[in-house]
């Protein structure tokens, strides 16, 4: 089975093809990354991101077909994310999926973005459900229990921002640059983790849901006090930061574990998701915190991690095998819970991009 996928929810255009045969599973991953257009603007600006994809995304099909060495004939299905995300972008992907797959008479997958992210593990690392996923990202900052495809419980999601947004808007007001996530880590090396109280919110409280925004008007007061930025400042107040925001990830997910335990519900794995989970400071809390339960830690890698068209192939591949296909009128949503028995948070009104 040879499945090839889109994506294009946000600010990476990205073509991948699998195949579940023996050997290799991972025939093209092909990633154009628009941070040079956004860069300008210390943000993705949605009318640019749709732009660029249509820009992008024909070139990108034929490389991917190039290094795979095969043509659209040899498919056995099209899969594109077709939500959560920005939808001018996301209507991009949709329809050249389902385009490819009209013409060639194939099976179409619409994905939901989440749900490519939440079964990279099973490609990468062949983990079998059920699993908690921790998911932390530039949109997204949720733990799910995946009991399998398409079967998803949300124990906890974000109140606010998602994590990833916490890092790039923080390590903006720190003068750090874009993407913001990278660059904070790279100056928290220098750093004392502890030359900053800053608030842990959420941290103790029952459930699991997060929050971020305090911790960003924290480090926005913080800059008020030391409006000159000295390279030491930033350094410690980055560290801070990143230290602040493991405790709250190891503290969430560890009541995520204590809940599923309490109803006795087994997991196989903590599996991290997201390019957040990139962070080597985040991944290290993580790995304490699965060692004391006796749980496995996994992390896809990095490539993986972030935005890709592969997790996109992937998980439409894992719906082709269950005959989970769709029609060719799947209208594109731009808020797309996995859990759908979930009401969504007001606090997100209709900003989130599918939290
Ligand atoms: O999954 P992703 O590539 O795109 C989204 O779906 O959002 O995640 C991008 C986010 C950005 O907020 C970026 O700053 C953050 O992941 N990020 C990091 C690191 N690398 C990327 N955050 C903290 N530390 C990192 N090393
Ligand atoms: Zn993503």
């Amino acid at each position: 089975m040879l499945v090839l996928g889109l994506e294009t929810s946000c600010d990476e255009t990205a073509v991948g093809i699998v195949s579940n045969g023996g050997g290799q599973r991972i025939l093209a991953n092909i990633v154009a990354s628009q941070l040079e257009e956004h860069r300008p603007y210390g943000g993705v600006v949605p009318e640019i991101a749709a732009r660029a994809h249509l820009d992008y995304i024909d070139d990108l099909l034929r490389q991917a077909l190039d290094v795979a060495g095969i043509q659209l004939k040899d498919l056995s299905g099209i899969a594109a994310t077709c939500g959560p995300g920005l939808i001018g972008g996301v209507m991009v992907g949709a329809m050249m999926g389902k385009a490819i797959a009209a013409v060639r008479n194939l099976p179409f997958m619409a994905v939901n973005h989440l749900e490519a992210h939440a079964l990279t593990a099973r490609l990468s690392n062949d983990v079998a459900f059920p699993y908690l996923l921790l998911l932390v990202s530039g949109g997204h900052c949720q733990l799910l229990l995946v009991r399998g495809v398409g079967d998803y419980r949300r124990l906890g999601t974000t109140i606010d921002d998602a994590v990833g947004e916490c890092f790039d808007k923080s390590a903006k007001l720190l003068g750090l640059g874009y993407p913001g996530g990278p660059m904070l880590e790279h100056a928290a090396r220098q750093g004392d983790a502890k030359a900053f109280p800053l608030p842990r919110p959420m941290l103790g409280r029952e459930g699991c849901d997060f929050s971020f925004s305090g911790l960003k008007t924290a480090v926005r007061q913080l800059v008020a006090a030391h409006p000159d930025l000295a390279p030491a400042f930033t350094a410690d107040a980055a560290a801070s930061l990143q230290a602040a925001i493991a405790d709250i990830l190891y503290d969430r997910t560890r009541n995520a574990l204590q809940i599923l335990s309490d109803e006795n519900q087994k997991v196989t794995a903590l599996v991290v998701a997201g390019g957040v989970a990139a962070n080597l400071a985040i991944r290290t809390k993580l790995t304490e915190l699965t060692a004391s339960h006796h749980l496995s830690f996994i992390a896809p890698p990095m490539e993986l991690c972030t935005d890709n068209g592969v997790m996109v192939a992937w998980a439409g591949l894992e719906r082709l095998k269950l005959g989970l296909t769709d029609g060719l009128d799947f209208a594109s949503r731009p808020r797309w819970p996995l859990d759908e028995t979930i009401i969504p948070s007001p606090s997100r009104g209709g900003l989130g991009r599918g939290a």
